[in-house]
């Protein structure tokens, strides 16, 4: 699908992956309606990226606004062909430590974010994504959810983070069978180690040492380079139903 013209909404737009992600597809001739929680940081992009660019503070997790959302797009620019989940939480925590067991309500809220959130935003665009007249795939939108390669070599304190980044690989087949007679298509990519503000917290020695595990490229990814896979997503129409790891050939070691 050609991305010129057409209209995306990205979750986790204000930071990051979803950032890149949303210049990318500005760049490329999109109109683009941000989703996220910061307020501050995602109208500055907006503003920085222009008209064709707006920002609409939501939580991915809720019907009504996630909704708000697809409702403001369809009013701005007449509808939705492209929808990019990065929106996402990564906490860390063993099931058992010096602490405690796990935080049952932790694990709710990873799950509610990582999981929750992403199909929330994938049932609202493919309900509008359906009116749609067909376009010039012959199909009616495209859809990209970020998981993580945690999502299989899940490390040492990534239980909540892994099972939920599983359950999006998990959900990226039936959704895609869900929706292939509608003419829509969806991948998910699972990224390596990113250098995003989710990785800046981390102390700049941890940050050299992760990139060194990389084999090649030996480094921690760029966001473009996640915006490049996104864009081939949404303009190669074989590309539907899979999970692709996008990491260096990184295996990630227990720590
Ligand atoms: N950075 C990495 O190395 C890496 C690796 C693998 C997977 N990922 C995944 O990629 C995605 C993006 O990661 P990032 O590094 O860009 O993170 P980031 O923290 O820079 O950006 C995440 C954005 O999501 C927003 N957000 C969080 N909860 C939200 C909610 N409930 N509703 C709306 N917005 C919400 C935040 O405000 C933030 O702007 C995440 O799902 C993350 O798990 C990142």
């Amino acid at each position: 699908m050609k991305i010129e013209g057409k209209t995306a909404l990205v979750s986790g737009g204000a930071s990051g992956l979803g950032e890149a992600a949303a210049r990318m597809l500005a760049a490329k001739g999109a109109q683009v309606v941000i989703i996220d929680l910061n307020e501050e940081a995602g109208a500055v992009i907006a503003r920085e990226l222009g008209a064709k660019v707006a920002f609409c503070k939501a939580d991915i997790t809720a019907a009504d606004q996630v909704q708000a959302a697809v409702d403001l797009a369809q009013q701005q620019y007449g509808q939705i062909d492209i929808a990019i989940n990065c929106a996402g939480i990564a906490p860390g925590a063993k099931l058992v430590s010096k602490k405690g067991p796990h935080d049952l309500g932790l694990f709710r809220k990873t799950l509610e974010v990582n999981v929750v959130g992403p199909f929330n935003v994938m049932r609202l665009a493919a309900a509008k994504m359906i009116e749609n007249k067909l376009n010039d795939e012959g199909g009616r939108g495209v859809m990209i959810n970020t998981a993580s390669i945690a999502a299989v070599d899940g490390q040492v304190g990534q239980t909540a983070y892994a099972a939920s980044k599983a359950a999006l690989v998990g959900m990226t087949l039936p959704v895609a069978r869900d929706l292939s007679e509608m003419g829509i298509r969806i991948c998910t990519i699972a990224p390596g180690l990113y250098w995003t503000p989710m990785m800046a917290s981390l102390a700049e020695n941890i940050q050299e040492a992760l990139g060194k595990m990389v084999p090649f490229p030996s480094r921690l990814g760029k966001p473009e380079e996640f915006a490049l896979l996104a864009e081939q997503i949404i303009e190669n129409p074989m590309l539907n139903g899979e999970t692709i790891r996008l990491d260096g050939a990184l295996r990630l070691a227990p720590k």
